[in-house]
């Protein structure tokens, strides 16, 4: 093994040497086995399988690379009702599964009271929860860990703070930072994470986002492609491809051996077989798309996200029988994070 992939491990390397390794294609072949083979000894066989309800597409952001930010007019919004999410989040429990993913874009139409009652309701189910429904007032997200929210997904989308500002007319990245350190604060398992093949991220970008997600400790950290969406400003970008993106993911899980990393859909969406290369090389996590139709084939982050038009539940056999084509094990438990000693 090259001397220099030795020192990711030992925290010893700079961040030139960082994003060196991320440009120089001739480290490739040794990063994706090396988080192979952390990822086996750190976090083990399973895959643990995290079902997501997408439960409101409004938003009140206007993010330059997402179709559900609030300019896009060519969208067919919907809310659904609690008793939907509710019922929902039942037939996941019932199905065995242990996480319901609560995903939306920015809709505030849920106030903190309601998200209260329904993250109650939903904890009557023994799952644990996650949201991932953007920024928040801090009390809100102090009432939601009271009442049983466990860990919150919300990306960091790029470490680069002039690209961060660009890509988010009202936010900043010392804000998503505060956000997010906050989140941890608070108690909750924080996700963050970033795009790759956002226009102008290059490997010095990339690699603000590796160190990044070290400094927070991110106990989950999800990875994907930017893919162009037509409806949006950034509609003829290159996007990301899946060599780079497969590498980032294996760097991050060489970097913070005992996150959990999901394989996500955006993979799935790239090429046929993303969400399988991912668990290959560092992923240990996938997330089922559990949101009910009419409202599913409206959820769209970008073109070609898969799984748009499956049968209603037929995603989580579909993963865990994929969890079984690579000789991994389905995770049992609630999956939470588990640090090295
Ligand atoms: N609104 C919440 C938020 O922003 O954290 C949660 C939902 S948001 C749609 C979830 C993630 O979708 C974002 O963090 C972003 O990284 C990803 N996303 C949005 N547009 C995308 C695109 N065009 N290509 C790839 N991923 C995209
Ligand atoms: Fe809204 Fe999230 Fe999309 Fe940004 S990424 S526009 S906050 S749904
Ligand atoms: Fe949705 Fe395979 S995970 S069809």
């Amino acid at each position: 093994m090259h001397e220099i992939i030795k020192k990711l491990r030992k925290d010893s390397l700079t961040f030139e040497q960082l994003a060196h390794i991320i440009e120089n294609e001739k480290y490739d072949e040794e990063i994706l086995n090396y988080a192979n083979e952390i990822r086996e000894k750190y976090v083990g066989n399973e895959v643990y399988v995290r079902a997501i309800i997408e439960f409101s597409n409004y938003c009140r952001m206007d993010c330059l690379y997402c179709g559900l930010r609030a300019q896009n007019k060519n969208i067919k919004r919907y809310r659904m009702t609690i008793d939907e999410i509710i019922d929902r989040a039942k037939l996941i429990a019932e199905r065995g599964i242990k996480t319901v993913v609560l995903q939306s874009g920015e809709d505030t139409y849920y106030t903190k009271e309601v998200m209260s009652n329904l993250i109650k309701e939903i904890k009557k189910f023994d799952v644990a929860i996650t949201l991932s429904i953007g920024e928040r007032e801090f009390d809100e997200y102090k009432a939601w860990k009271e009442v049983g929210a466990d860990r919150y997904l919300m990306r960091h989308e790029t470490a680069d703070e002039v690209l961060y500002n660009k890509l988010h007319p009202s936010d900043t990245f010392e804000n998503r930072k505060r956000h997010l350190f906050k989140l941890k604060e608070l108690g909750y398992e924080v996700g963050a994470g970033c795009m790759v093949g956002l226009p102008g991220q290059g490997p010095i970008e990339l690699a603000k986002d590796l160190i990044f997600l070290r400094e927070l400790d991110s106990d989950m950290i999800g990875i994907g492609p930017f893919i162009p969406n037509p409806d949006t400003p950034l509609k003829d970008e290159k996007g990301g491809d899946l060599k780079t993106t497969l590498k980032i993911i294996a760097l991050a899980r060489i970097l913070i051996p005992t996150a959990n990393i999901p394989a996500t859909t955006a993979m799935g969406s790239l090429h046929p077989f993303g969400r399988q290369l991912a668990l290959k090389y560092g992923a240990n996590v996938i997330m089922p798309n559990l949101t009910p139709n009419p409202y599913r084939p409206n959820y769209t982050l970008y073109p070609n996200k898969i799984c748009l038009f499956e049968a209603d539940t037929s995603c989580i056999e579909c993963t865990k029988a994929m969890i079984k084509s690579l000789n991994r094990e389905v995770g049992k438990s609630y999956g939470f994070r588990v640090k090295a000693s």
